[in-house]
């Protein structure tokens, strides 16, 4: 076989993947049932059996608060995984694709302005179990000398499955009053984005290496919060709540296992300048999500 291996095909991004990636070849997507990604003798046998032409890794260990107490886990699926998965396909001189994360980096004022979006250049500084596996994950990719593009993207969410958006929904259905964290900034980024940007790079052929990966603008989760139900509320969605029921709170009020870096910005010039593209605004992106999930349930 030559085809595209797809790894993670079940997630948020995997999903989007397999129907994009269809248009560049034929894709083969293993559930969990079919081959356990924490069994690397498998993963080897899976790769020299079907001898794939093109690896796309959406495949990772998410769960950020549970990798602190999980962390051999999240380390053999975001660190070790894709060092195998990049010791494959630089022996055939093949590409990997692959995806990250915001949260590699530190997220603090120690690079000189704690507004400033970070560059993919920019030193990482992960604080948590997840973003250190991650961050383990993109330099063994480096690493290997293999041709591979990384993506780093931040707030993933999709019509489907459990994420942000959806819990929003849920509780703007069943509460009157919500505290959201106001001092963590990034982008909140449609698995469909990601999907598509991904095929406009294998289609381009652009250069290998990290890129950022998001929608134009920030905010934050109580900014994301108070635009969901804003535009929910447009299109008729009945919610017992309104963006002015959600109350700023800090990080500090809200303590999770994972500390999460309150600067998630990422500089997107690189990405843009590659496809010749400008990316859209988040919340042009949230309206097309949140259309689509509306209209479906
Ligand atoms: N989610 C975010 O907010 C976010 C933010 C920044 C970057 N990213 C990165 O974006 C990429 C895609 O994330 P996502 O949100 O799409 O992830 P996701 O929805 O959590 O999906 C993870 C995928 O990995 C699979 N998987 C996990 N452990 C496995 C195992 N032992 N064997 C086989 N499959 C296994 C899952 O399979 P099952 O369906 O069987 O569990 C699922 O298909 C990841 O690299 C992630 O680090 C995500």
């Amino acid at each position: 076989m030559s085809g595209i291996l797809l790894l993670g095909g079940t997630g948020q991004v995997g999903f989007e993947l397999q129907r994009q990636l269809c248009l560049s070849g034929e894709v083969h997507a293993p559930s969990r049932q079919e081959l356990d990604l924490t069994d690397a003798a498998a993963v080897d046998t899976w790769l020299h059996r079907f001898q794939p032409g093109l690896i796309v890794n959406a495949a990772a260990y998410t769960a950020v608060d549970k990798a602190e107490s999980e962390p051999h886990l999240a380390h053999r699926l975001n660190a070790e995984l894709p060092a195998q998965l990049a010791a494959y396909t630089q022996s055939r001189n093949q590409w990997l694709v692959h995806y990250s994360s915001d949260y590699v980096y530190s997220g603090d004022a120690k690079h000189g302005d704690e507004t400033r979006p970070w560059q993919e250049t920019s030193p990482a500084g992960p604080l948590s179990v997840y973003g250190k596996t991650k961050l383990e994950g993109d330099q063994a990719i480096q690493d290997s000398g293999c041709q591979h593009l990384i993506f780093r993207t931040s707030w993933v969410y999709s019509a489907r499955g459990h994420n942000f958006m959806n819990t929003m929904l849920r509780l703007g259905r069943e509460r009157e009053a919500l505290g959201m964290v106001s001092d963590q900034i990034g982008a909140p980024t449609p698995a469909r984005l990601i999907a598509l940007v991904t095929l406009q790079a294998l289609t381009h052929q652009i250069e290998g290496g990290i890129y950022h990966l998001a929608p134009r603008g920030e905010t934050s989760w109580h900014g994301f919060a108070c635009e969901i139900f804003r535009q929910a509320h447009v299109l008729g969605e009945p919610l017992t709540i309104t963006p002015g029921q959600v109350s700023a709170i800090s990080s500090v009020q809200y303590p999770t296992p994972a500390t999460r870096p309150l600067n998630s910005r990422l500089a997107l010039e690189k990405l843009e300048r590659a496809l010749g593209v400008r990316l859209p605004s988040w919340q042009e992106q949230l309206a097309l999500i949140l259309t689509e999930r509306l209209s479906t349930q």
